[in-house]
């Protein structure tokens, strides 16, 4: 069976919505690698569905082919088993590799030379898990099990080793994270320019649920980072 890599928020939905609102989110433009990275994985992950190993069969081998080709010719690496969410966007092309026990919400941006993968070889299940609406600048690496929250951004050729509240803004090498609303004096916050920088937040102030999505080599389950 089954739902191998199959989002909780894409299960319910055929193929062709899947694909059609991912069309959407690239522009309607379908000459996108993004976009055809994206019709692979779906297809990867839809065809699944077919119980029956050997009626699977034909549609997996299509499936590996076009793996194949999307990561050879566009360099953007997305395992089927990588849990992605509705409309997630991948801008431009290349070097974008997502490990295959990711969690990736709705709504989600992922840009070129971006890595969601493990932290070590020695724990190489653990992946990242983010939540909606993500914003994953260009050359940011997530490393490990962390956890990032619904309307994070994580800022260009960031390392991100710690989880990221929701909302919050993470940045640097290694990541340091920062109120959205500290970057955003003109937003009317009343926040100083000069002390905007470097506001740590405290762990007790997450929005996310930090548990774990799966233990490596668990079946998979929803994450709980927040509900449709
Ligand atoms: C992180 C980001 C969203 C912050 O944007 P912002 O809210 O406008 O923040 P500012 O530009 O005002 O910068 C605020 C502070 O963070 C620093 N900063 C901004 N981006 C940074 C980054 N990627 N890494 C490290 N520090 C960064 C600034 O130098 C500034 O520091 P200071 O307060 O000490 O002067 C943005 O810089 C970013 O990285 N966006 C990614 C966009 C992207 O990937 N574009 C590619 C499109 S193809």
């Amino acid at each position: 069976m089954s739902d191998v890599g199959e989002s909780r928020h894409t299960r319910d939905l055929d193929l062709f919505t899947l694909i059609r609102e991912d069309y959407e989110r690239h522009g309607r433009d379908w000459t996108r690698p993004g976009f055809r990275a994206m019709v692979v994985y779906r297809f990867g992950v839809c065809r699944m569905r077919i119980r029956t190993r050997l009626l699977r069969a034909p549609l997996s081998f299509l499936y590996r082919r076009l793996f194949i080709r999307v990561r050879n010719r566009y360099g953007i690496e997305i395992p089927f088993t990588a849990q992605l969410g509705r409309r997630v966007t991948l801008e431009h092309s290349h070097a974008i590799v997502i490990h295959g026990n990711s969690v990736i919400g709705n709504d989600c941006y992922i840009r070129q030379g971006c890595t969601l993968g493990n932290k070590s070889l020695d724990a190489p299940f653990d992946a990242p898990s983010l939540g909606d609406r993500v914003n994953v600048g260009t050359g940011a690496k997530l490393l490990g099990k962390v956890i990032v929250g619904d309307d994070a951004t994580i800022g260009a050729n960031s390392v991100v080793v710690k989880d990221v509240p929701s909302g919050a803004v993470a940045m640097g090498v290694p990541a340091r994270i920062v109120r959205k609303a500290d970057l955003r004096p003109s937003a009317g916050n009343g926040v100083d320019a000069g002390s905007r920088s470097a506001q740590v937040l405290r762990p007790a102030e997450f929005t996310v649920d930090s548990s774990r999505p799966r233990a490596p080599g668990a079946p998979r389950r929803p994450s709980r980072l927040s509900s449709d």
